[in-house]
């Protein structure tokens, strides 16, 4: 996927080339930092402020400087877009990490690198109209989960062995008890109810998930915060996901098995069609 040219970093914009960091660097060493993954639709960006917000929650639960303010921020971030001339589908990355310094746990006196780059993003039309399959896997992350950190060693891994069934996301679970997925958040619905994960420290705050629940709000579905189990996975009416680049995305299968019918389910499609509303998609 083609990723656009000009990066805007602590030091201004420069060319994608011209970006290097020394091999002793925080993110690199201890994963010493944290991300933001931002969508973007025909080169608008969608929730921008959301996950700026969440940056900062990120930065201060990580006892991070983050040296500029949010809105010259959201600024440079806008014209990162006209500087690269976007008009497609894409996704924005971004990351601060505690700087670069000799190697020691303890936090250096070193300034935060910073940096933040645009890839092309089509939309995944195909698994949102079929839906996807997925594992289930045991969730041995730390407690700290609602911050978006680098350290996505058991997210990786999960992903991975995923795909090594030949399906698309790993949905964790810690004891029985569901928290969300390896890069998403997962959704069940029973008799009209969608159930989820309460925002605690055990999932992401997602961008997307804050929307689901306001959708289902204006559409009238019961949203209810409460943790579910493995066994409510497998009776579910429908299973779904949310992320930024997943969008809503139905679950059509889980370790093998079907989700009721197999189909992608009617409520889904309702907050699959409030999700393309609210984020202007146009086909
Ligand atoms: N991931 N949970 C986890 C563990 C995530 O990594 C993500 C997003 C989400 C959904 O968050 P949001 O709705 O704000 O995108 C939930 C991004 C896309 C990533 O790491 O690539």
């Amino acid at each position: 996927m083609a990723v656009y040219q000009q990066v805007l970093t602590d030091d201004g914009f420069v060319k994608q080339e011209q970006l290097h960091f020394p091999f002793e660097e925080r993110g690199l060493q201890f994963g010493d930092g944290i991300y933001e993954v931002i969508r973007i639709y025909n080169g608008h960006y969608y929730l921008l402020t959301e996950h700026i917000d969440r940056l900062y929650r990120s930065a201060k639960a990580i006892r991070l400087h983050l040296p500029f303010r949010k809105q010259d921020l959201c600024k440079q971030l806008l014209e990162l877009l006209e500087v690269n001339h976007v008009r497609t589908d894409a996704k924005l990355y971004l990351q601060a990490t505690r700087g670069s310094a000799p190697r020691d746990h303890a936090f250096p006196n070193a300034a935060i690198n910073f940096y933040a780059y645009i890839e092309d993003l089509p939309r995944p039309t195909e698994n949102l109209l079929q839906g996807v399959e997925t594992i289930t896997t045991p969730d041995v992350r730390w407690q700290h989960c609602h911050i978006k950190s680098l350290n996505l060693l058991p997210n990786v891994l999960a992903k991975q062995e995923a795909i090594d069934h030949g399906c698309f996301e790993a949905i964790f679970h810690n004891n029985g008890k569901v928290t969300e997925c390896s890069s998403s958040n997962i959704y069940i619905v029973k008799k009209g109810i969608i159930f989820t994960h309460p925002e605690t420290n055990q999932i992401l705050h997602g961008c997307v998930r804050s929307k689901v629940k306001q959708f289902a709000t204006s559409l009238s579905i019961p949203f209810v915060e409460k943790r579910f189990l493995l066994e409510d996975l497998s009776r579910a009416d429908e299973v779904f996901l949310s992320s930024s680049t997943s969008e809503i995305m139905p679950v059509i299968k889980i370790d093998g098995y079907k989700v009721a019918t197999g189909q992608p389910g009617a409520l889904t499609k309702k907050l699959q069609h409030a999700y393309e509303q609210d984020a202007g998609i146009r086909d």
